[in-house]
């Protein structure tokens, strides 16, 4: 595979065609296969409609999106690929539908091609075992957008061949990627931890905590997050994150963080799946609302900080006009309603945020609030996946980075806001919900305890 002279992407969705792109770039020959002209029109137009853009923005000249046209080869079924070096598959996450295929690809590629799975969350070993070829098979899991997110994670089984394995890490080198290798788990590294974090955030909009925009604001503002979680479920397709939902639940240990939630179902069933279809949690291709018009004031607010709102607002003689307020990062205002605040304090405090260049988000009085009842969890889940000694620092790190776009990977945070803070978070959200995935795993209490950070030299 290291003297690479063609490859086979089969399935041309977002992430096949995406795939289809990122070895056209790299100057490798490709067989690009989907099930029939549709379908393989849809993904040509993909591919044209992301290197146009390329073009557009003066990142690629004209003769050289050609050029990378030019080396890709479109066809209807798998026949054409007897001769490549290498298949990456990226048809629908299904597992019977994958087995099928590598199934086929047993029979009809050579016995030297490696058979690839850009699987999100299925098992690669049940993948492999329907090949004539197991230790051949190997997960190669992609971002989405594939031509822009950097890391590839290299998922390798029990009888993955060390050879296949190392020459999957220097493709990644030449595909100007990050590969990290890692094993056959569900969600692997960085859908472990992003789809509890993306459930948490739709079961907070289905009871109402919060809206819609001030979600997506909340974690793209005030979390500096690159796309808030209901913008980046869009992206990602709906369909897609119940599937992975689905299959981390059911591989991984029933954890109810990754227990879908039904809105999500809901939308999937309504066929509401995200930009792709048009319409998800936004709706696409249509001017967006007008922004919500601000309600007249008309009364004085109290600001409270670093309380929980209900005890600070019986505590004075006006219950009705106490709001929480938390800023994050200087750009985000949480603005914290008890069940006894009135509108006019929630609008004045709007209006008070507004004046001083922050967005205000409005949520209920709930430990955590909305960033750090999002964000905690999920650095507990990276503290989690590290006691099991699934990967280490670097690589969790590197895969929400690379993988995610986030500024930051969860033990660098930890240590920049202090695992102590986060694990009285974490302890506050326990007691007010008492759900078990909340619990701060031991590995953080004990650090808190040494008083060390995760990135010291004994955690690597
Ligand atoms: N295809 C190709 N290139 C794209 C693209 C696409 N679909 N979308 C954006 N880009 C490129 C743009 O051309 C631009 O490149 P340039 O700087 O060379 O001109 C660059 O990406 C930045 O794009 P924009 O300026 O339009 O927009 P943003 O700055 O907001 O970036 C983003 C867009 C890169 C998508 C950024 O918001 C981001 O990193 N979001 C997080 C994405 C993420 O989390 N992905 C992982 C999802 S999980 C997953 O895929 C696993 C799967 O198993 C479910």
């Amino acid at each position: 595979m290291a003297e690479m002279t063609a490859v086979g992407v089969v399935g041309l969705g977002t992430m096949g065609a995406g795939i289809v792109e990122v070895f056209a770039r790299a100057g490798v020959p490709v067989v690009a296969s989907e099930i029939d002209g549709t379908a393989l029109e849809r993904g040509r137009a993909h591919l044209v409609g992301s290197t146009d853009r390329a073009v557009s923005r003066g990142r690629l000249s004209p003769e050289d999106r050609d050029a990378l046209i030019g080396r890709v080869r479109f066809v209807v079924g798998l026949s054409d690929l007897a001769d490549v070096d290498l298949v990456v598959e990226a048809v629908p996450e299904r597992l019977d539908l994958k087995r099928l295929v590598f199934g086929e690809l047993s029979k009809i590629c050579k016995p030297s091609a490696v058979l690839a799975s850009n699987t999100s969350s299925l098992s690669v070993t049940e993948i492999a075992v329907t090949t004539d070829r197991p230790d051949r098979v190997i997960g190669l899991h992609f971002f989405n957008p594939a031509p822009v997110m950097k890391l590839v994670e290299i998922v390798r089984t029990v009888v993955t061949a060390p050879s296949v394995v190392a020459d999957a890490q220097a493709l990644c080198a030449r595909l100007n990627k990050v590969g990290v290798t890692i094993g056959d788990r569900a969600g692997f590294v960085a859908n472990a931890l992003l789809f509890g974090y993306l459930n948490q955030a739709v079961t907070m909009l289905e009871s109402g905590f919060v809206t819609r925009d001030d979600l997506d604001a909340a974690m793209k503002l005030g979390a500096g997050l690159p796309m808030g979680p209901l913008t980046l479920l869009d992206l990602i397709g709906l369909d897609v994150g119940l599937e992975v939902l689905d299959t981390m639940y059911d591989r991984g240990g029933r954890n109810q963080r990754h227990a879908a939630a039904p809105l999500i179902r809901q939308m999937v069933t309504a066929g509401l799946l995200g930009r792709k279809t048009g319409r998800g949690f936004y709706t696409y291709g249509t001017p967006a609302p007008s922004p919500e018009a601000p309600a007249d004031g008309g009364t004085d607010v109290v600001l409270v900080t670093d309380e929980p709102v209900i005890a600070a607002a019986m505590a004075s003689d006006r219950p009705e006009d106490v709001v929480g307020l938390h800023v994050h990062r200087d750009a985000v205002a949480e603005v914290v309603r008890s069940v006894l605040t009135g509108d006019a304090a929630v609008a004045a405090a709007r209006a008070v945020c507004a004046e001083r260049g922050l967005v205000p988000v409005v949520c209920g009085d709930r430990s955590g609030r909305v960033v750090n009842a999002l964000l905690f969890p999920y650095l507990n889940d990276a503290v989690k996946m590290l006691e099991a000694s699934y990967a280490t620092v670097e690589d969790i790190d590197h895969a929400m980075t690379l993988g995610c776009g986030y500024p930051a990977g969860p033990f660098e945070q930890l240590d920049a806001i202090g695992p102590g803070v986060v694990l009285d978070g974490l302890r506050a959200m326990y007691e007010e919900t008492r759900e078990p995935g909340l619990a701060p795993a031991p590995l953080l209490s004990q650090l808190v305890t040494a008083g060390r950070g995760f990135r010291s030299e004994s955690l690597r």
